[in-house]
């Protein structure tokens, strides 16, 4: 293992991490009582607002050259402009409204006024297409959609019976209605937010989520981002991504942040200019933006990122190389994290505070207790690898998978624990060390791609017969979508086909998810019983030919 490295010497929210592990109770922290009524979007805005935190600025919006900010009582009114919207049409407790939204102001007040009147608010990721959309809204009969003129472009309503309501962007910024402050009070386990999420087998699946998290959002935002009233912190990701959501717009708001909304794709130049130019004092990425940013090599040498003080990562693994990079060039240390679109927020963390080991996720944060298990469910010694489990329950888990309840008693099949679905190992201080998974998932660029869509995309192509779609290992994306497919017999293999293939998962599902590799095999390997293909022997060729090559 590498050298570890220091904290550096400053005031942070958690100091003393150990003591604070031993004594940590979450109903000491915030007991939710049975009859207490709440509201995690009145938590996050109105409350600052009620304090007299009113003007303090809430948000930067920069869109290119273009930048608009907003203070807390800003965001407000307009929060209480959708809330007027949704009500004219009788939105109500339950509903489930999805928003399809770039990344802009709108997204996050559209998300916000949702929950506020008691639906349930279902951001989508701005890539997505038509096929992407439709499974998600028709999975959990989505009544409302909040969306722009572009990208509901994609949604084919008439496929859609269960939607009711079509609103968008540019004409809800038109209406002119009386701000409506109302707030639907509701019981800590009420449903807030659904994201959908990718497995190994299936379509993606309803992940939902309950008021009660906003607890473990606010102190997980206090502890592990560490912010204070003076901090503009920027977290990268679309709020259609649980990261998005929970640490770019949640956990800051609640800890009365001023948030950064940059819209556009990633490119080094604008990345650095953005933390120069708002002052940029914490940051969360990814590790491919990270390695991304480290091949652009002295590029940052001609920024001031100065203001910078606190950088997080989430969502793959970490490299060390990329740590000591950082360190080095501009002083700072990264701090990664880990947690699942299940857990709902942070359960495995670097703290600022504490020493890092480059190649761990971090230790458990306080009320979260990990176990490392075998495949009887049996906690292993320190040092072995195992199945990485969480001890049930804690204030941000999900409450269930939307309609599917044997997905979600999937996840307890040991009692008591819940099965992340990674392989990891514990040292004896306990740090946690990221091994892989489990299954066939796969994490590209830290988006997580379930082979089974790929596939299913795959063989709606008329010339596609069979399709096995694995995660290649990549220096940049951590992996790529590879897939191996037989032509059906009308179709000879040539880069045309292939490239039109591509296109077609690309234009049903997102860019993210089509294969950026596809080779065309005259036989994939199946289990000799069922014929089910057998994704692990595709997954092996490639790391047997990684290996040679
Ligand atoms: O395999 C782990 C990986 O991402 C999975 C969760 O993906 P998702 O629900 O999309 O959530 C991503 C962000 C919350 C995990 O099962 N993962 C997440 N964080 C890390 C990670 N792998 C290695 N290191 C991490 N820090």
């Amino acid at each position: 293992m590498g050298e570890t490295i220091q904290p550096h010497e400053g005031v942070y929210n958690l100091t003393d991490y150990l003591s604070h592990y031993q004594s940590f109770n979450w109903d000491h922290y915030h007991k939710l009582e049975g009859d207490e009524k709440i509201n995690a979007a009145h938590q996050t805005i109105d409350a600052h607002v009620e304090g007299g935190f009113g003007d303090k600025l809430a948000l930067h919006y920069i869109n290119d050259d273009h930048l608009i900010s907003y203070t807390f009582q800003e965001v407000k009114q307009q929060i209480d402009h959708y809330v007027a919207v949704l009500r004219s049409h009788h939105v109500e407790k339950g509903d489930r409204v999805f928003i399809f939204l770039p990344k802009n102001p709108a997204c996050y007040f559209a998300i916000l006024a949702t929950i506020r009147i008691g639906a349930i608010a279902g951001p989508l990721f701005e890539g997505f297409m038509g096929e992407a959309v439709h499974d998600r809204i028709a999975d959990c009969h989505g009544q409302v959609l909040i969306t722009d003129y572009e990208l509901g472009k994609r949604v084919n309503q008439q496929k859609l019976p269960s939607l009711r309501l079509t609103l968008y962007q540019e004409e809800i910024a038109q209406l002119n209605l009386p701000a409506d402050p109302y707030v639907e009070w509701l019981d800590p386990e009420d449903s807030m937010l659904i994201h959908y999420t990718s497995g190994s087998t299936g379509k993606p699946k309803g992940v939902l989520h309950a008021h009660r998290s906003f607890v473990h959002h606010k102190l997980s935002g206090k502890w592990v981002l560490d912010i204070k009233d003076s901090d503009v912190y920027w977290c990268t990701s679309h709020p259609g991504w649980v990261t998005g959501s929970v640490y770019g717009l949640f956990a800051p708001w609640l800890n009365r942040a001023t948030i950064v909304i940059q819209s556009g794709r990633f490119k080094a130049t604008n990345w650095y200019g953005i933390i120069e130019k708002l002052a940029v004092t914490t940051w969360y990425s990814a590790p491919t933006a990270f390695r991304m940013l480290m091949a652009e090599g002295e590029l940052y040498k001609n920024y001031d990122l100065t203001s910078l003080r606190h950088i997080l990562s989430v969502g793959e693994p970490l490299n060390p190389e990329v740590i000591y990079w950082t360190y080095k060039q501009l002083g700072l240390r990264i701090h990664d994290t880990w947690w699942m679109t299940e857990t709902g927020g942070h359960l495995i963390v670097n703290l600022p505070a504490e020493i890092i080991k480059p190649g761990s996720m971090g230790r458990p944060f306080p009320g979260i207790e990990v176990g490392i298990l075998n495949d009887r469910g049996k906690e292993l010694p320190r040092g072995e690898i195992g199945q990485l489990a969480i001890k049930a329950p804690w204030p941000g888990l999900m409450k269930t998978i939307w309609n599917n309840q044997a997905k979600y008693d999937a996840y307890f099949k040991y009692t008591g624990w819940y099965l992340s679905g990674d392989l990891a190992y514990q040292d004896d201080e306990g740090y946690v060390f990221f091994q892989g998974r489990d299954d066939d998932m796969i994490n590209s660029a830290g988006e997580r791609i379930g082979p089974f869509e790929v596939e299913s995309s795959l063989i709606e192509h008329p010339a596609v017969a069979e399709a096995g779609v694995v995660g290649k290992p990549d220096p940049v994306r951590g992996e790529i979508v590879k897939a191996f497919i037989t032509l059906t017999a009308d179709y000879i293999a040539s880069d045309d086909l292939i490239e039109e293939i591509r296109l077609h998962v690309r234009g049903r599902l997102a860019a993210h998810a089509a294969p950026r590799e596809i080779e065309v095999v005259t036989e994939l390997p199946k289990t000799k019983i069922s014929g089910k293909i057998l994704r692990r022997e595709l997954k092996q060729l490639e790391l047997d030919r990684l290996s040679v090559g």
